[in-house]
């Protein structure tokens, strides 16, 4: 394997965040690779990589089946950032007892670091003293093996939170500086790959839209391929993108599921003329949807029903046109979370990740984030009706309904809730600054009362969040006024009693409820 112009091996650990380091190296204007541990070795052979990024991961260093990082990688003299797992790994490379071992739990959330104020570390220029800081891991460093030195603690000096050793050219850092949490503006990855591994940068967005058309046009040869568009930011700019490249050789399709937001397949068709893009729907297919994922209440479950009659309908499509081949506008972060990328865990099964449908499957957005797909329909013109439009995801309202059989009452309860509280957001102009908006229904049914007479009903679930690649969420807080008029104006269904709201943190909690 040998490709010359790439400059920093990532190795994979296995975390929720290695394609975000990635991600904001390309941010940052530098290609980068990222490979498992195994192939990690071979590469830095037949390449002259500048620098190394060990990830993070959910193992413990003490655990057999832990990623095995070859101990050779420290032969070639490269600079190394190990984070978390990697600054672990490290630590334990050194020195077999310097790492402690959390028996009572993993932590995570935000942590303030602060950097030693003496000897700053290079990988620190241009920050505060102090900066706040996303941390997710079960082992830490308790001691620094010889030959390295403190750099930031948190905790009041208790925890080590990075070491470094120049002269054996190895950093490390406990915290995630690839995730947005941690506020340093991603000067510390700048700093580890300008500074101390002195690369150029060798990566421009520019090309990009052409990449897809002539990559995707490559591998689609003389072949048909279908496109499913949701009306979503990615498959809706995927599909923009490709129309005028691929021609007649592209068959676009929209599937009514039945879990659509209100007035959604109007707005998608609206969207499609805008973008150009040719535009079949197909909707003799909701009652079935209804029927197979009404029938469990179990999230994974419900995500696999969907999937199937998803997957069965995908195949008279394809059959209807002889396609050959299928275009998927699967992100990296659909791929993360469904398992499919390196060794991260199964979070959710995604609607349209490894379909296996007997069709060459294209995926010319796995690289790239919902930002940046953004940006890509930004640049493609579509900015009113695709890139402002919130996320919505393929199993729709389906999976806003919680611990109760979905049935086409509730999702239509489900649907003018959602609908009404997306009128209140933009009245008050706030919708466009919030990531996600979510209004799920809770299947356990509470008292209230209404006029003079007791009421058994649902409760609605309103959640706003904030996020830049939703790998991490944050709640997006609504004032007290906005939360009373959302909540009079759910209540007014006779079957709602309550609402509340939910602004947890991702992670631990995920953006959607299931
Ligand atoms: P989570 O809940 O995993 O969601 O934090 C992250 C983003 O992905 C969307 N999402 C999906 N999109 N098919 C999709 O197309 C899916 O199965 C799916 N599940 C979650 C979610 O709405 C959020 O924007």
């Amino acid at each position: 394997m040998q490709d010359t112009k790439i400059q920093i091996l990532i190795i994979d650990s296995g975390s929720q965040y290695t394609q975000i380091i990635r991600r904001s190296l390309r941010y940052l204007g530098f290609k980068s690779i990222i490979l498992s541990p195994e192939k990690s070795l071979e590469w830095l052979k037949n390449n002259q990589a500048k620098g190394i990024i060990i990830s993070g991961g959910s193992a413990s260093v003490y655990e057999a089946d832990a990623p095995k990082i070859p101990k050779e990688i420290l032969d070639f003299s490269i600079p190394i950032l190990g984070i978390c797992f990697g600054m672990q790994w490290m630590a334990y490379n050194e020195d077999n007892n310097s790492v402690q071992h959390v028996l009572e739990g993993k932590s995570y959330g935000p942590v303030e670091i602060n950097f030693e104020k003496n000897k700053k570390s290079i990988l620190f220029e241009g920050l505060k003293e102090s900066i706040n800081a996303w941390s997710s891991h079960g082992d830490s460093v308790a001691s620094v093996p010889l030959g390295f030195e403190i750099t930031a603690t948190s905790k009041g000096g208790t925890v080590i939170e990075a070491m470094e050793s120049t002269t054996k050219k190895l950093w490390a850092v406990q915290f995630h500086p690839e995730v947005e949490q941690t506020e340093d503006e991603n000067i510390i990855l700048n700093n580890f790959i300008e500074k101390i591994c002195g690369c150029v940068k060798d990566y421009s967005r520019v090309d990009l839209v052409t990449e897809i058309q002539e990559n995707t046009k490559k591998i689609l040869g003389g072949g048909v391929a279908i496109i499913g568009v949701s009306g979503g930011v990615d498959s809706t700019t995927l599909a923009a993108i490709l129309a005028p490249k691929l021609k007649e050789q592209l068959k676009a399709f929209f599937i009514d599921t039945g879990g659509m937001r209100k007035r959604e397949v109007k707005k998608v068709k609206e969207i499609a003329v805008r973008a150009g893009i040719d535009l079949k729907i197909i909707d003799n297919y909701k009652e079935k949807f209804i029927q197979e994922v009404g029938t469990t209440i179990d999230a994974e479950e419900k995500r696999a029903r969907f999937r199937a009659v998803y997957g069965e309908v995908f195949c008279e499509v394809a059959k209807s046109f002889n396609a050959t081949h299928m275009i998927q506008g699967t992100l990296a972060t659909d791929l993360i979370e469904s398992g499919s990328v390196g060794g991260s865990a199964l979070i959710k099964t995604h609607h349209n990740v490894d379909l296996d449908l007997g069709l060459i499957e294209i995926s010319p957005l796995d690289d790239l984030f919902k930002f940046e797909v953004r940006e890509l329909a930004h640049e493609f013109g579509l900015d009113e009706l695709v890139s402002k439009r919130q996320p919505f995801p393929g199993p729709g309202l389906y999976l806003r309904i919680l611990g109760i059989p979905v049935t086409e009452e509730l999702l239509e309860i489900v649907r003018e809730a959602d609908f009404l509280v997306a009128e209140i957001l933009k009245k008050h102009e706030i919708y466009e600054k919030i990531s996600q908006t979510i209004v799920a229904l809770l299947g356990v049914k509470t008292v209230g009362v209404k006029g003079d007479g007791r009421v058994y009903g649902y409760t609605l679930v309103v959640r706003t969040v904030h996020t830049v690649d939703f790998m991490t969420v944050t709640g997006f807080y609504l004032s007290s006024e906005i939360c009373e008029e959302i909540s009079s104006a759910l209540v007014k269904h006779p079957k709602i009693v309550r609402v509340m709201f939910d602004w947890t943190t991702k992670p631990p909690a995920t953006t959607e409820f299931e």
